[in-house]
């Protein structure tokens, strides 16, 4: 099979949302903290009637029947998650309700978990299946899907939830340039979750921005060589039309991406002009900590890399910006955006894609994107995932609403033995809910 990789996508978020201007106020933090600070819009959050399970099961059955794909027709199903619902049992076997209807059982793949990462491993797994003699013939589906909810504190406005679901298969649009690969894998206590009767983790902020940047570099440093080997040229951000990153607040995206400059400047890459270089020079001689720990050269980075930013990296940051962290789904909604913004005009284009889960896990890629046919084309996708309108429909809570639901939450994680409100009236129709844990924490899940 040629050019595998991704044919279709659906994204969920819940209608459930704060402004973050407003979470600010309610919160105490000095004004612009979380919007420009952050880089922060909005959030969104689960109600006591939606979790990971409703949002993938709500996200799997629009993608089957809005591109018309047969359930019988999926060889390999995948989901990425760390929201743990159960210790054992995979959010992928309550998925299977959808296929049992229609008597496809013959379907391989459980979860994968660590932090961020788990849908990137899910996704490089179907892609590999593909690739691989093992296949069969029928498609794979990942499903990214997480609710990120945090203690009340600094990191609460750094929450969001999503489900995204992802078709597999040769001749897709969005095609894996599979030996444009980078991945950097270390044991590092920055954001982990102990605590099993609590769902919120245990987090080293800073740590957690320091151990992001390194791995990028890292993740970065690699593919260079690689591409360095294969085309017998130097790397640069030239090379890419978009970058694409796990987006936990927008600041560290644009830090991110200026750090791919600096890397480019250490590397004398073409990408930087001689005004560039001229700026860079006084850090030249940085050690990599130092380099970390620099506010000038974080300064100098990102005033160097705004241009290249607003056009490589600015299109695939409105989900992220709107929704918050996603945990897995965030660097694919962070996609998504990209197609919603530029659909019609990413015909040959190539997408770097940066992936990064705590603990730590990191994989750079490179996809190449080409319009494909109907209904796996780019505009269907675009189409399909209809960004503006799920935007646009939300409901902004008030922020006691919030925090009450935070600690109805809190008190449930864990729990049985409940029934919900059901109330399901800010809902989209065709949207699962929970409606019931029994006596044996069995869960219940109903479609609007
Ligand atoms: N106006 C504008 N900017 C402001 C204002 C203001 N009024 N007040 C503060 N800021 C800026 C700060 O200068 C800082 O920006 P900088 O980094 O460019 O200097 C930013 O707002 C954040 O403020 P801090 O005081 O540095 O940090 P805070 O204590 O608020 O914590 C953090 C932020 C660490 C991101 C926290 O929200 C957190 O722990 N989040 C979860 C961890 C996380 O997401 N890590 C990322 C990688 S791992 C993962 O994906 C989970």
């Amino acid at each position: 099979p040629k050019n595998v990789g991704i044919l279709a996508m659906e994204i969920y978020f819940p209608p459930t949302c704060i402004q973050q201007e407003v979470l600010e106020a309610h919160d105490g933090a000095s004004k612009g903290k979380y919007t420009i600070g952050l880089g922060q819009d909005c959030m969104a959050f689960c109600s006591e009637v939606e979790d990971v399970i409703s949002m993938s099961l709500t996200a799997v059955t629009s993608l089957l029947e809005k591109y018309s794909v047969d359930p019988k027709n999926i060889g390999r199903l995948e989901v990425g998650s760390e929201t743990v619902l159960d210790k054992s049992k995979s959010i992928k076997t309550f998925l299977m309700q959808i296929f049992e209807k229609s008597g496809n059982l013959d379907i391989e793949g459980v979860d994968s978990t660590n932090a961020c990462y788990g849908g990137t491993a899910a996704l490089l797994n179907c892609v590999n299946w593909v690739e691989s003699s093992s296949w069969d013939g029928r498609y794979g589906l990942v499903v990214c899907t997480d609710s990120a909810v945090y203690a009340d504190g600094p990191a609460r406005p750094t929450g969001g939830a999503a489900a995204v679901a992802m078709l597999i298969g040769p001749d897709a649009p969005i095609a894996f340039e599979s030996k444009l690969r980078g991945s950097h894998m270390a044991h590092v206590y920055d954001f982990y979750k102990p605590n099993l009767a609590s769902e919120y983790p245990v987090v080293d902020g800073k740590l957690s921005q320091t151990c992001y940047l390194m791995a990028l570099d890292s993740c970065y440093k690699t593919l260079c060589n690689k591409y360095e080997k294969l085309e017998g040229k130097q790397f640069s951000i030239s090379d890419a039309d978009y970058f694409v990153f796990h987006s936990p607040y927008n600041k560290l995206v644009q830090k991110s991406f200026a750090r791919l400059l600096f890397n480019d400047f250490v590397n004398n890459a073409s990408s930087i002009d001689e005004a560039a270089k001229e700026k860079f020079a006084p850090f030249a001689t940085l050690t990599g900590d130092e380099s970390y720990a620099s506010r000038d050269l974080e300064k100098v980075a990102q005033q160097v890399a705004k241009p290249f930013y607003d056009t490589k990296v600015q299109p695939a940051t409105l989900i992220p910006k709107q929704v918050g962290n996603m945990y897995t789904a965030s660097l694919y909604a962070a996609f998504a955006s990209l197609l919603h913004n530029k659909n019609s005009s990413l015909d040959g284009k190539r997408v770097m894609m940066f992936s990064y889960g705590s603990g730590s896990t990191a994989t750079m890629f490179s996809l190449r994107l080409s319009e494909g046919q109907q209904p796996f084309s780019l505009s269907n996708i675009a189409t399909v995932m209809n960004v503006g309108e799920k935007l646009k429909a939300r409901h902004e809570l008030p922020p006691e609403k919030f925090v009450d639901l935070m600690q109805l939450m809190e008190h449930r994680y864990g729990g049985k033995d409940f029934v919900t409100s059901k109330d399901c009236s800010l809902l989209a129709p065709g949207t699962y809910y929970l409606t019931e844990v029994d006596s044996k924490y069995r869960r219940f899940y109903s479609k609007k």
